[in-house]
């Protein structure tokens, strides 16, 4: 297949250029202020069948519906409980995705059979945009993963798209860029089909944001993970060189530390964040040169402490378990 167009002047006209080809049932990927994602029209099989071909992804690994606003909750789930309201005002547009009982509308091509679906409106300026004029012209939204190949870490760049999915896009097909994602790490996924919300992927909105929004009695919390969630697979978010946690000396590897932590001698110290936000925002992308300059493994000191600390550990301990 021929490389798709990239776009890197994401004016009024590109967007909606973005947005007929989506309409065309081809595929955008755009950025959002968590990571990249690869974009279809969600009412359209076929496109999002291209959805799973190009990220070579099992189809019933449900998506995540991008929509403009909290307007359009109900159009694509049913029995939503007030406290999901309460966070949808609180945090969107924003990096949170509801997981809802599903609407009419929703079909099975999207959820992967099951009957709920998980939404989200982003902050990015471009993702909305591009939504606001998709759902102009198709009474629809956009259904999207993250804009990498199945299994290989989230893509926080348009180059790192490029790189993953490049060779399986066809001319017809887009790729905005938007820089470099603000937050770096996937959204907080929610669980809101039982009483009180539970958290099946921290992120960037912890579990103290949600407590404190609810109240103390509306506690969210882990639930045991009965539902495809891909994210849980071993395998997820690994690049090719092995990652050990850790900040004892290993000759020759890459290392990932905050920055008042010392590079132990005899390793390649490959980014140093000074906050726990950087930390996020950095770490896709030292997995990713770390692979690029051919390192074996890559030493990473996680960030201690709940909140954004506890999100970036659990990416770090799925790599480190390798694929
Ligand atoms: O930040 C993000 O959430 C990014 C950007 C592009 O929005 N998207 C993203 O999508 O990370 P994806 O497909 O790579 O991860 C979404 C996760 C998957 O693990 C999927 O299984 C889970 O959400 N998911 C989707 N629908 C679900 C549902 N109905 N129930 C439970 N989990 C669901
Ligand atoms: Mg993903």
């Amino acid at each position: 297949m021929n490389n798709p167009p990239f776009l890197s002047n994401c004016s009024a006209g590109t967007i909606r250029e973005a947005a007929a080809a989506l309409k065309a049932g081809h595929l955008v990927a755009f950025p959002t202020e968590t990571v990249y994602g690869l974009g279809a029209d969600a009412r359209n099989p076929d496109a999002v069948k291209r959805i799973y071909q190009v990220k070579g992804r099992p189809t019933d690994h449900p998506l995540i519906v991008h929509i403009s606003s909290i307007s359009q909750l109900e159009k694509w789930a049913i029995d939503i409980p007030e406290y999901a309201i309460s966070l949808a005002r609180a945090f969107w547009p924003g990096p949170m995705t509801l997981i809802l009982k599903r609407s009419e509308i929703t079909e099975d091509f999207i959820t992967g059979g099951q009957e709920t679906v998980a939404l989200r409106v982003p902050s990015d300026p471009i993702a909305l945009a591009l939504i606001e004029e998709f759902e102009k012209i198709s009474d629809s939204a956009i259904a999207a993963p993250s804009a990498n190949r199945f299994g290989q870490v989230s893509p926080t760049s348009s180059a790192d798209v490029q790189e993953e999915l490049g060779e399986f896009l066809s001319e017809s097909d887009f790729i905005l860029d938007g820089g470099n994602c603000l937050i770096g790490i996937e959204s907080t996924i929610v669980d809101c089909t039982s009483h009180r919300p539970g958290i099946l992927r921290p992120g960037f909105i912890t579990s103290a944001d949600i407590d404190s929004l609810l109240g103390i009695q509306s506690k969210s919390e882990y639930v045991p993970v009965n539902v495809k969630f891909s994210g849980s697979f071993e395998k997820h978010y690994s690049p090719k060189c092995k990652v050990v946690l850790g900040d004892k000396p290993l000759q020759g590897a890459g290392f990932l530390a905050l920055r008042d932590i010392e590079t132990p001698p005899g390793m390649l110290r490959l980014a140093s964040p000074t906050t726990v936000e950087e930390f996020a925002q950095v770490l896709y992308s030292v997995f990713r040169g770390a692979d690029r300059s051919g390192l074996m493994t890559l030493m990473v000191s996680a960030p201690l402490g709940v909140g954004l600390g506890l999100a970036i550990r659990e990416r770090i301990e799925k790599a480190s378990r390798g694929r």
